[in-house]
């Protein structure tokens, strides 16, 4: 694991591909029948990608706050977003669009400091080898697997397949800090052979991070759409859209606010993890305005509390203060994140350490008090802040905390 993910809290998740044409659900619309392949694809002929602006949308990732993006270079329905020879379909050859779009991606983020991640996926409900593993289900889905036994040479095919179109990614593009893979599900780690291909894509991409949908071979967990209730194991990344679509579709209102957006990244800072919050382009490269603006909002509460985030490790648990925190690298730094008004107090209880300072992040100090702290007694007391008046920030107020030593937490019950 390299250490810039960990450390970097934010990353911006791009769904792009036909299924913004019509606005469908990505790829899973013809698997579940929504639609028929057919209609499916009836939306190449309208991706023109005729508004893309890559160096935009690096930008605007970059006043997010945001430390990197992840892109599908190519969704389950199989359509490449660069010009693949591996392969039939892609936005240069089945779309308008006509050409690859993952060159000016990768040089935008490159230009704006961005980490580049790839999103790609295993499966591939458009390759005609795909399904070739069989299945004595009458119900299994024929995109995924045939009626009867599995053809041995045509996985074989569609191994080398699968292998062709990583080569070009890991090795056409320069450097890629992240591959970010889905669709493992509908094979095992033996079938895909995923030990040899983690070994082959770290002998193409030494730096790169992987993420978890590899059957036991990444490198981080990827928690999807239901935030966790505690933190998951070793690193992690909690993927989330903006309404309830990974794409675009229009059809889809139920945006969360920036407001929203704002606390559901302190809560996953605030466990250890990082946020990949999604948005959907338009199929002319069109980001929606709403996403626009929650990401604008993000990067204007982030950028003057960013001691508060980048580097940080999670905080303490939310029944010693009641919210979000995080804690510096060093463990002598306590940050809290005060959402809306205490009305003049907020207190902290179950921290062992002794406090030298509490300010705000500009230096305004604040006033506190320490009780029921003893020798005899293993609970370590509590604190009572006051905040100083006509300070609250309008979203959330970082409260800085720092102790003489690294603080630790207790969760006991008390004594008598
Ligand atoms: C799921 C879905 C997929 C989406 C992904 C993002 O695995 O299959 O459509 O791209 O989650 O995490």
């Amino acid at each position: 694991m390299q250490s810039w993910f960990p450390e970097a809290k934010l990353g911006i998740f791009i769904h792009w591909g036909i299924y913004a044409v019509n606005g469908t659900t990505e790829s899973w619309s013809f698997f579940n029948g929504e639609t028929t392949y057919d209609e499916y694809f009836s939306q190449a002929p309208g991706f023109t990608a005729s508004q893309y602006d890559p160096e935009d949308w690096a930008a605007l990732f970059k006043a997010s706050g945001a430390q990197y993006a992840v892109l599908t270079t190519k969704h389950h329905d199989g359509v490449a977003l660069w010009d693949t020879q591996a392969g039939a379909i892609s936005t240069v050859k089945s779309t308008p669009a006509g050409r690859d779009l993952i060159t000016p991606y990768v040089e935008a983020l490159r230009h704006h400091g961005l980490r580049v991640g790839f999103y790609f996926s295993h499966l591939d409900w458009s390759h005609p080898d795909y399904a070739s593993i069989g299945s004595d289900d009458p119900a299994a889905n024929r995109f995924a697997f045939r009626q009867g036994p599995t053809d041995d040479a045509g996985w074989e095919r569609f191994l080398a397949f699968h292998r062709a179109q990583l080569k070009e990614l890991c090795t056409q593009f320069g450097p890629v800090d992240l591959l970010w893979f889905d669709g493992d599900w509908e094979r095992d780690a033996e079938t895909w052979r995923m030990k040899e291909l983690r070994d082959q894509l770290h002998a193409w991409q030494p730096n790169a991070v992987i993420n978890s949908r590899m059957q036991g071979y990444g490198d981080y967990a990827t928690p999807e759409q239901g935030m966790p209730v505690v933190p998951p194991e070793g690193p992690w990344e909690f993927c989330v859209t903006h309404n309830d679509n990974w794409g675009w579709r229009f059809c889809d209102t139920n945006w969360k606010s920036p407001q929203y957006v704002l606390r559901m990244f302190l809560e996953t800072i605030g466990m250890g993890g990082n946020l990949l919050f999604d948005i959907g382009p338009m199929e002319d490269g069109t980001i929606p305005s709403e996403s626009r603006e929650a990401l604008e909002f993000l990067g204007r509460w982030i950028k003057p509390h960013a001691e508060a985030v980048y580097g940080s490790r999670a905080g303490v648990p939310t029944n010693c203060f009641y919210g979000p925190s995080t804690r510096s690298q060093d463990g002598k730094t306590l940050y809290l994140f005060v959402f809306g008004d205490p009305r003049g107090h907020f207190g902290l209880r179950g921290i062992k350490g002794d406090i030298v300072s509490a300010t705000l992040l500009d230096g305004t100090p604040l006033t506190w008090k320490r009780f029921g702290h003893s020798d005899w007694n293993p609970v370590p007391g509590a604190y009572e802040f006051a905040l100083p008046e006509g300070k609250l920030d309008p979203e959330v107020t970082v409260v800085k905390i720092v102790f003489k030593e690294p603080f630790s937490v207790y969760q006991g019950p008390g004594r008598d």
